[in-house]
């Protein structure tokens, strides 16, 4: 993971990261699965503000979106660039290794070597483990996030020991949209349900990184730093959690 780089999309502040970067709160989620549009991509930068894009080696699109970043005009000391090896990659030599061609295919001379670090889908015994194996405390730690899946330990742990916590799967992959909860709240607010659910994640202090494929979409995703979920709403969405995964259950991992 790595870059410097301020706020973006329309006031979206920036969390201090133990390793002195900075990561805009909002970023731009990436996939091999659904798509990849190089037309949001350089929509959400040039238009949104966009200035924090998520991606990994294995969605396949470093590529792409080195054209993308290109088009936009977008300056690279001023994008976040989140990405991601696969386990494969793990060990010194393979990892640096796995870095330096994640950079070749974004077309940026630096992410690896990395600036910052983090882990993904890291749960607290992942995360244990690694501070008996390393002497470096990751900075971030990147795990799904919606109001079904809230889980509120890990979050704490995580701020227990300064590693930022970034929710991927904020609209829990589209199925939070439905949800009666959120549409209601959506219908009080004057907002769309996509906008309460990352609303929400960043008023409980979550970095977090919607996906879409779609201009307006995104467009859509960024407005959401001119508004505030009361306390007590915020509240009904914290009691929403049921622990449904709508990607992968870490806790298999051991
Ligand atoms: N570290 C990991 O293991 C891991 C795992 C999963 C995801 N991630 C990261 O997290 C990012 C987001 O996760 P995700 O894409 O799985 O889930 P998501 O962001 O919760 O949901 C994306 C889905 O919602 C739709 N969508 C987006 N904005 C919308 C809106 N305003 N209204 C209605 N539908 C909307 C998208 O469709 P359209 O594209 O058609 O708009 C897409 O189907 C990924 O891109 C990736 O960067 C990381």
């Amino acid at each position: 993971m790595a870059a410097a780089g301020g706020g973006g999309a329309h006031g979206c502040p920036a969390v201090l990261l133990a390793s002195g970067r900075s990561i805009p709160v909002l970023g731009l989620g990436t996939s091999h699965q659904g798509g990849y549009s190089h037309d949001a991509v350089v929509h959400a930068l040039q238009k949104c503000g966009i200035r924090h894009i998520d991606t990994a080696k294995r969605y396949g699109c470093e590529s792409l979106l080195q054209k993308a970043i290109k088009e936009s005009g977008v300056k690279r000391e001023d994008l976040w660039i989140t990405s991601k090896l696969w386990h494969s990659d793990y060990g010194y030599e393979s990892t640096t290794k796995a870095c330096l061609e994640s950079c070749e295919r974004l077309g940026v001379d630096y992410l690896g070597l990395c600036r910052s670090i983090g882990v993904s889908n890291f749960l607290i015994s992942h995360l244990e483990q690694l501070k008996e194996d390393c002497v470096i405390t990751p900075h971030v730690n990147q795990v799904e996030y919606h109001p079904f899946q809230r889980p509120q330990e890990l979050v704490d742990y995580c701020r227990s020991r300064d590693i930022v916590f970034e929710g991927y799967c904020p609209l829990a992959k589209g199925e939070a949209l439905t949800h009666p909860s959120i549409t209601q709240l959506a219908k009080k607010y004057g907002r769309t349900p996509a906008q309460i659910c990352i609303r929400w994640s960043i008023q409980n202090g979550i970095v977090t990184i919607p996906k879409s494929t779609k201009a307006e979409r995104i467009q859509e995703n960024c407005k959401v730093f001119d508004f505030t979920i009361a306390e007590d709403d915020v509240e009904i969405l914290n009691g929403m959690h049921d622990g449904r995964h709508v990607s992968w259950d870490p806790s298999l991992i051991v």
